[in-house]
């Protein structure tokens, strides 16, 4: 079932000259793992803001086409009720912390507070999520004092408690080290596992392969293509999108070695051993 229909979708921002999405077309079915990649200002943003309602709602401009979340038509429907489906973690967690909330514990529970969840029920949740993202240590500590990953994970943590049935998260491991980036897509992992409906949007290749159903690639607002990590990274062209494939790829490439019976490269550590294995059979 599709969870996730885009037809035709063209926006422009107020005052801006061109389109930041150009006829986009693409659907997500339910329990899947999208990575949305593409260079700066390609449009995955925008893109994601498209479909939690803040493209047209907040940011107004020119809009065509047709975005559906779950069924709902997002022009036709205001952000509370697409939020109640869809949940967006933005690019900077500074922008999304309330500013007003002195602990962890406080900060996630103000979004359930707002819809009317149930006290047991909310502590129930918020002692879930604080487990799930591993930040049960930090629950008393003021979410200004946190470090970029604790931060960027309480965010993340403040979406799910929600339990949104999708969840868009726009580069939520830009600011972390790789270990903290490792915990980030575990926990995203586990998200995809109870049959959440993820979007993501990275710059970390190696990580989109490893993790992800399908890839979106973006390019001046356009679809480029949209398939599986496979299919995409093993296109030769990727550096005219300004993206580069990840380096078990580019390693086979260089090496021309194919994935097994397959016309693709491996993506993945696991996939360039057993493909490198093979051929010095
Ligand atoms: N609030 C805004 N007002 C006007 N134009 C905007 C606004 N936000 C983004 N844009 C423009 O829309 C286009 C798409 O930007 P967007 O931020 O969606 O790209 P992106 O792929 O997310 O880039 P990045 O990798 O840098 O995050 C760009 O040309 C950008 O300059
Ligand atoms: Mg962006």
């Amino acid at each position: 079932m599709n969870k996730i229909v885009v037809e035709g979708l063209k926006y422009k921002y107020p005052l801006s000259e061109t389109l930041a999405l150009d006829n986009i077309s693409f659907s997500v079915k339910e329990g899947e793992f999208i990575g949305i990649i593409g260079r700066n200002s390609a449009g995955k943003s925008t893109l994601c803001q498209a479909i939690v309602g803040l493209v047209p709602h907040f940011y107004k401009g020119a809009y065509g086409g047709k975005v559906l979340v779950d069924g709902l038509e997002v022009k036709t429907h205001s952000i509370a009720d697409i939020s109640l489906k869809a949940g967006m973690v933005f690019q900077n967690p500074f922008t999304q912390v309330t500013g007003s909330k002195m602990t962890v514990y406080e900060e996630i529970a103000f979004g359930l507070e707002n819809i009317g969840v149930p006290r047991t029920e909310m502590i129930n949740r918020i002692d879930e999520v604080l487990h799930l993202f591993k930040i049960e240590h930090v629950k008393d500590h003021n979410p200004f004092d946190l470090s970029g990953g604790q931060m960027q994970r309480m965010a993340i943590a403040s979406i799910i408690a929600m339990k949104p049935e999708i969840i868009l998260l726009d580069e939520p491991t830009s600011q972390l080290d790789p270990g903290g980036s490792e915990e980030v897509f575990q926990a995203v992992q586990s998200l995809k596992n109870q049959g959440i409906t993820i979007l993501m949007a990275e710059h970390k290749m190696e990580k989109v392969a490893q993790y992800c159903d399908k890839v979106l690639l973006l390019e001046s607002g356009k679809v480029v293509d949209y398939d599986t990590p496979e299919v995409v990274f093993s296109r030769n062209d990727l550096d005219v999108f300004g993206v580069t494939a990840p380096v078990y790829t580019k390693v086979c490439q260089a090496l021309g070695v194919k994935k097994k019976g397959a016309d693709t490269y491996p993506v993945t550590l696991k996939e360039a051993e057993a493909a490198l294995k093979e051929m010095r059979r």
